[in-house]
């Protein structure tokens, strides 16, 4: 039987890191995958995540199953910082743990699936894991552009996909520090966005994978919170991967507000079947350790101290590429006013060969850079290798 599998191509993100690894050459930049560097380059452990790991060392009891829906220590220690004071809206959110934002984009998909939606809008360009999980689960997707050509949020493009769906569609938006182009909605958008949505009935997943790398903690999810005040139910991917640094920890939490209170709990028993169905129960440690953080005051200011120095090293790297002004004919002036990891940059796939084979800047096919890879130590190199292959 396994003779009839077709070979797939390997993730072309994740494959990344892999031909990284392997070039020789010391003065090669990474770009690629989605973790942020310090200045000296390395991504260090959070020093509140060390300490909360220390205590669970010496605290932890039991490593026994905890259940499909995880820590749910965790899950309820994060809602003030994602949904504000009124945290649970009145009774109408609640959550589980899930392995990554992926499981929860996942699960989000699957039940939203199982309650009947078909079609699914998505801008693009999107993070390329978006339409792998949404063919995985097997919905409809009907795409709109995320961007204009002035390096704005294409507002226009959302309104029209909007205005030809209806209920059965949902709509697939990132909440912030858009991932591929860093360019999110304004407020003023969000409040539109809120508006359209209840007029239309569509059903919003938003996905929040970046809290506290964009603008703050609370800036970054103004969107979300106008988004929940005004629609009557939606759902919420989250991941703690990028913010509190737990990468392959693989820490998430999907996140479900019903029109009713009454209504969450045979809504959760179907996210619960799903993931039982799927990994039987997310993965413990990272989501225990963000919960020590959590419930210590000490601990959580060190954490929001250490996410507001990435924060800002983040904004100087990109004053620093659009204070570059071009490189070649590209202008890198726009990219001065993203948000979060990422930038796009217009670049044809020879142009991306090239920087990869002969300057050993590697980053993804679509032109996206991760601005977190650069540093002092290297970006003047990557200026000047960008002015070389884009002339
Ligand atoms: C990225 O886009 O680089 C990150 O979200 C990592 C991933 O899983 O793709």
């Amino acid at each position: 039987m396994l003779d009839r599998l077709d070979p797939q191509h390997a993730d072309a993100l994740l494959a990344l890191i892999k031909m990284y690894a392997d070039d020789p050459r010391p003065a090669k930049i990474d770009l690629g995958v989605g973790v942020y560097r310090t200045d000296d380059g390395s991504t260090p452990v959070f020093s509140a995540i060390k300490s909360a790991e220390g205590q669970l060392l010496t605290e932890q009891k039991s490593k026994a199953y905890l259940g499909p829906e995880g820590d749910m220590g965790f899950v309820h220690a994060l809602m003030p910082y994602i949904f504000g004071e009124n945290a649970t809206m009145h009774g109408r959110i609640q959550g589980m743990q899930t392995p990554g934002g992926t499981g929860a984009v996942r699960l989000a998909l699957a039940l939203a699936k199982q309650a009947g939606v078909k079609r699914v809008l998505m801008g693009v360009p999107s993070w390329p894991n978006h339409a792998q999980i949404l063919a995985d689960v097997g919905l409809e997707v009907a795409t709109f552009q995320h961007a204009s050509a002035d390096g704005s949020a294409d507002l226009d493009a959302l309104r029209s996909a909007l205005d030809g769906a209806g209920a059965g569609d949902a709509v697939l938006l990132h909440g912030c520090c858009h991932n591929p182009t860093g360019i999110d909605y304004t407020h003023d958008q969000w409040d539109e966005i809120a508006s359209m949505l209840v007029s239309t009935g569509v059903l919003p997943l938003i996905d929040v994978a970046y809290q506290g790398l964009g603008q703050g903690m609370e800036e970054d999810v103004y969107g979300l919170r106008a988004v929940l005040k005004a629609v009557p139910e939606a759902l919420i991917a989250y991941s703690c991967d990028k913010n509190f640094g737990l990468y392959r920890d693989r820490v998430g939490a999907f996140y479900v507000m019903a029109q009713k209170g009454d209504q969450l709990d045979t809504i959760m028993s179907n996210a619960n079947a799903l993931a039982r169905a799927n990994w039987s129960m997310p993965p413990d440690h990272g989501g225990a350790a963000v919960r020590t953080v959590l419930r210590d005051a000490g601990m959580t200011d060190e954490w929001r101290a250490e996410l507001a120095s990435m924060r800002d090293r983040m904004r100087d790297v990109r004053a620093k590429l659009a204070g570059a002004g071009n490189a070649g004919s590209l202008d890198l002036t726009s990219l001065g006013k993203g948000n979060g990891l990422f930038a796009v940059l217009p670049l044809d796939k020879q142009q991306i060969a090239a920087l990869r084979r002969d300057h050993g800047v590697y980053m993804a096919g679509s032109g996206r850079i991760n601005v977190a890879g650069l540093h002092s130590g290297n970006i003047d190199t990557f200026i000047a290798a960008l002015s070389e292959v884009a002339n």
